[in-house]
């Protein structure tokens, strides 16, 4: 395909949105959201087993109604890192926002800033850091690396993510090559645009690249000293994202991660694993509170962010939803998500009989089967 013949047209809409449930946003995001790029956000790798467990495995475990409990306008406010934020939910890392709205990762950022919580910028951004920032106005970032193969290319990388303000770095582990992303395989997807951040290190810009080829061209060969030297170099905290197993959490915090970020990548690397969910409790008990735990992957209702927080996560990361948010309103369509899963995750706590976020994580959920 040629660059002419790339046509891409994202929405361009700006307004607050109705959201009655995360489902009905990703079927109106659907008819709006040009089918290359909707398939890239929605779908999930192989069969899509995993995609579907991630918000089926929340069935697992019941939360129990609570009575004569005392509660009344439960607050959901919470910090990690040393940020407060207003909920216990933050932006998870996107690759190129671009596909769902004109706006990029500067119409996320500010829905997400406006609402205030954490941006994550994702190493394949489409965006560049000052124009995220218009976003941002100086909110709370935190940077995902997609790691290069060159070290001193990561050093400039981080150098840039630093200078611009983060304050944590997210290793995604989990991706060391494209899971079997067949939708876009059909559609013969190729981002419409560059990625301004990673550029440095693929053959091209990343305009009309695909993600297999961009995948292979970063770091295959991940191990533990890759988090010592993030860690290191940057002098930030780094989370490693994309456990899913005790073993690796272990292995992370032995390396000096100062975060546990548990996430199947939304369904969409390795196909067959379970729901993100299934491995909460048992990653929880092996990292025992020596660092905090970010949850992501299959989280689309109030009920889903009480469960992960009863289980041993301390904040949860929103994805599709958000982005589904962005395509239909802009910023202001990201700024309603946040507000629906606010008000949603509030129900919750009150018919939860939890006051307070602490309330939440002391709750023992039921085992359902
Ligand atoms: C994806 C990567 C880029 O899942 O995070 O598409």
């Amino acid at each position: 395909m040629t660059e002419e013949n790339i046509k891409y047209n994202a929405p361009t809409e700006v307004r607050e949105i109705e959201v009655l449930n995360s489902y009905e946003l990703e079927k109106e995001a659907g008819k709006i959201v040009p089918k290359g790029g909707y398939d890239y956000i929605s779908g999930g790798a192989g069969d899509e087993f995993t995609l579907k467990q991630n918000t089926k495995v929340w069935n697992k475990k019941g939360i129990l109604p609570r009575v004569l409990a005392d509660v009344e306008h439960p607050d959901p406010s919470t910090s990690i890192l040393g940020h407060d934020i207003r909920a216990p939910f933050i932006m998870a890392p996107i690759a190129a926002h671009g596909l769902a709205h004109e706006s990029k990762e500067a119409g996320t950022a500010r829905g997400i800033a406006e609402f205030g919580t954490i941006m994550s910028i994702s190493a394949y951004s489409g965006a560049k850091f000052e124009e995220i920032e218009k976003g941002l106005d100086g909110g709370p970032r935190w940077f995902q690396i997609y790691m290069s193969k060159d070290d001193e290319l990561n050093k400039n990388i981080l150098d840039e993510a630093k200078a611009d303000g983060a304050t944590a770095i997210i290793l995604t582990a989990d991706s060391t090559v494209s899971g079997n992303r067949e939708k876009d395989q059909f559609n013969k997807f190729v981002y419409p645009f560059g990625m301004p951040i990673v550029s440095r290190y693929l053959t091209g810009s990343g305009k009309n690249m695909s993600l297999n080829n961009i995948y292979s061209q970063s770091k295959q060969k991940i191990t533990p000293a890759d988090v010592r030297f993030l860690k290191e170099y940057s002098d930030l905290p780094v989370f490693v994202k994309g456990i899913q197993s005790p073993e690796d959490a272990v292995l992370a915090i032995g390396a000096g991660a100062d975060g546990i970020w548990v996430s199947n990548h939304g369904g969409r690397q390795l196909d067959g694993a379970p729901g993100s969910f299934a491995m909460l409790e048992s990653i929880s008990k092996a990292v025992a509170g020596r660092v905090p735990i970010v949850f992501d992957s299959g989280v689309r209702r109030g009920e889903h962010i009480f469960k992960a927080l009863a289980s041993g996560a301390d904040i949860v990361a929103l994805g599709r939803p958000i982005l589904y948010g962005l395509a239909l309103g802009g910023w202001k369509g990201v700024y309603s998500v946040l507000n629906y899963f606010d008000e949603d995750f509030k129900r919750v706590m009150q018919l939860a009989g939890t006051q307070t976020i602490e309330d939440v994580k002391n709750t023992n959920l039921v085992d359902l089967n």
